[in-house]
């Protein structure tokens, strides 16, 4: 099933999500779902908040689809190192229309509870160390605005209310 992204502005993308304890059926579907909608928006990575759900889980594919191995599932996952640096435009799917120059981490290694409660650690470059740090952030209530001056967070924040005043938000 397909779920509508929350956008900026929504509290549960503030706020740090709950830990997951129970690996059942319920969060196989909670992942397929997840997978499903991030596709539908053409993402590369999804939290759970995005969809309203305020639990430890993101799912990423940097390949965007094309490539079913690179389907990850992080449940409860901690980002435990890194490594460099590197400066690209990143977006959200829950700030569209926005990207911008962020600094990430060159390398990350995150440490992360797979769909069956199995832990694993995986060190990811590039596009994908970038996706562990974004996803992670979004668990613990941060979104990549955080991480911008505030200077251009301040006119994308001002930008938003005034779509939120007019409905187009
Ligand atoms: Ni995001």
């Amino acid at each position: 099933m397909i779920h509508p992204i929350v956008k900026y502005g929504d509290e549960v993308l503030a706020k740090r999500a709950a830990q997951v304890m129970v690996f059942d059926g319920e969060l196989q579907k909670l992942i397929e779902d997840m997978f499903e909608s991030m596709y539908a928006a053409q993402g590369v990575g999804l939290a759970a908040p995005q969809i309203g759900i305020s639990r430890h889980i993101a799912v990423i594919d940097a390949s965007g689809g094309k490539d079913p191995k690179s389907r990850l599932v992080l449940v409860n996952p901690e980002i435990i190192a890194t490594e460099g640096k590197q400066t690209e435009e990143e977006g959200c799917l829950s700030v569209p229309g926005f990207r911008e120059k962020c600094r990430r981490p060159a390398k990350a290694t995150v440490r992360a509870l797979d769909r069956n409660g199995t832990e694993f650690t995986m060190t990811g470059e590039g596009l994908l160390a970038r996706a562990f740090c974004h996803e992670t952030d979004h668990l613990n209530g941060r979104l990549f605005l955080s991480h911008l001056s505030s200077l251009k967070r301040e006119l994308i924040t001002r930008k938003i209310r005034k779509m939120m005043k007019k409905d187009e938000w």
